[in-house]
């Protein structure tokens, strides 16, 4: 390599800068030392939504958006959606290394015995309206639990941190059976920690009567694979919602509400459901042109499409094409399902999508498949929540144990009035009139 730096010429001065080049990056603060006075502040960038901006180091997940690769702590997606388990891969998210075998007994005991939430929790899910949103429920919730456990604000200790995480991952299932059943005017069902953590959250759902609830293993597989799919993306919206609540120094519960908050979106997990509403709003195949003419006229997204990083394929959208025909032998056939593959092809073949490099991505199929599960459209963004609870922790462990992070805090351009003097109501009524 010859000489890693970057040599600048502000041409408001004529002066030259050599500023160093490491990891294909330079720092932001380097720049500082660009000014054109002594007054000068020096010179910032500007990059809202973060277009171009690395906001930490990470050992966590990798994405070539343009080679349509990602890897959780350097596996291939595609292996661990056929071999791991989301439990196995949540270890390996968070601790850095898949578990031995008394690593993992260990890590699916301690999960499972944090399933069960103190019992006013129940009391303050009663009081959600009956039409109250799941995820908007489970924000609460979650974020209510810091007040069940106040020595979770104690982050810097590593045996109190884990057994956040533990109780973390163990009652998001939990919030969200409870959410689900609270919506359906059902008595909450409690966790039965003997079954699997996807079969766990599916008997809080759906149990009814019967003594003992059996998840069918094709949906547990599948509902397990869709979480790990969903367990982490590395600065995704609703992670760097958790690194930036995260950097306060708050408790993990406060700032696992923050990152949900964040995915509660449309544009992020909101996504999975709009893709529903969506293939409802088009009703029948002969729409689908008339559609596609007013998306390509701006006037709304074919959601499911287009991804800030994936420009090629999304390869989680290819593993869940997969999934969807193991569990419609089991559900039957979604009939949404024949909407979404004529709107797929035709978008593929389509100039305006080829051009912007627009492809299904992970929310574009889920929807179906949760949806002949039988999820309600409402919770698709609950089962997001639930996979990537694992990320969000993974992300926040790695930025506290960081030295070079601090509490987040952006720049901004102030293009607003310089000073000027109050006026009293009397004097602006005058102004005004
Ligand atoms: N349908 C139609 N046009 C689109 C779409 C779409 N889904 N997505 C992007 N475009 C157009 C956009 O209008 C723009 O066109 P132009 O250059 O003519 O102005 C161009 O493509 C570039 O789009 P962008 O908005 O600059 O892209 P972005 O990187 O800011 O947005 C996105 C990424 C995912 C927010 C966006 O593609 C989108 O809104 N997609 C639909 C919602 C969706 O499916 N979200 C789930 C994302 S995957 C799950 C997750 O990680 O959260």
């Amino acid at each position: 390599m010859g000489n890693e730096t970057l040599t600048i010429t502000d041409n408001r001065t004529g002066k030259t800068y050599e500023v160093p080049v490491q990891n294909g990056t330079i720092k932001a603060l380097d720049l500082r030392q660009i000014k054109i006075g002594p007054d000068d502040f020096g010179l910032m960038t500007y990059d809202p939504a973060f277009m171009n901006t690395a906001s930490c180091k990470s050992k966590i997940t990798f994405i070539d958006g343009d080679k349509g690769i990602l890897r959780y702590r350097g596996y291939p997606i595609e292996q661990l959606a056929e071999r791991s388990t989301y439990l196995e891969t949540a270890f390996l998210l968070i601790n850095g290394e898949l578990p031995t075998r008394a690593e993992l007994e260990d890590w699916t005991y301690q999960v499972n015995h944090h399933t069960i939430i103190h019992e006013n929790i129940k009391k303050f899910m009663d009081g959600f309206h009956y039409d109250a949103n799941p995820m908007g429920m489970l924000v609460g919730t979650v974020g209510a639990l810091s007040t069940f456990y106040k020595e979770a604000k104690n982050i810097h200790d590593p045996e109190n941190r884990q057994k956040q995480i533990y109780r973390l991952i163990g009652k998001m299932i939990t919030l969200a059976g409870f959410a689900y059943r609270h919506s359906r005017g059902l008595p909450f069902a409690y966790p039965d920690n003997e079954l699997s953590y996807a079969g766990n959250f599916l008997n809080m759902l759906f149990r009814m009567t019967e003594p003992k609830y059996k998840p069918h293993p094709v949906l547990e597989k599948a509902l397990d694979v869709l979480f790990i799919l969903h367990a982490d993306h590395e600065q995704n919206c609703s992670t760097n919602a958790m690194r930036s609540v995260g950097s306060s120094h708050v408790d993990p519960f406060s700032a696992v509400a923050g990152a949900a908050a964040a995915l509660y979106g449309p544009l992020h997990g909101g996504a999975n459901a709009e893709v529903l509403y969506m293939l409802d709003l088009i009703g029948t195949m002969n729409n689908i042109p008339d559609f596609i003419k007013s998306v390509k006229e701006g006037k709304g997204k074919l959601m499911g499409f287009g991804h800030r990083v994936y420009k090629n394929y999304d390869p989680r959208a290819k593993i869940i094409k997969h999934l969807a025909d193991q569990v419609f032998e089991v559900t039957g056939r979604n009939p949404k399902l024949d909407m979404a593959l004529e709107l797929e092809r035709i978008a593929l073949s389509d100039e305006y999508f080829i051009k912007r490099k627009l492809y299904p991505n992970v929310d574009f199929y889920s929807g179906l498949i949760y949806q002949a599960m039988g999820f309600p459209i409402d919770m698709f963004p609950v089962l997001f929540a639930i996979g990537r609870t694992s990320g969000w922790i993974a992300q926040w462990q790695e930025m506290l144990m960081d030295g070079e992070q601090k509490i987040a805090r952006p720049r901004q351009i102030y293009l607003g009035y310089d000073k000027r003097d109050y006026q009293t109501l009397d004097q602006r009524s005058a102004t005004a009139a």
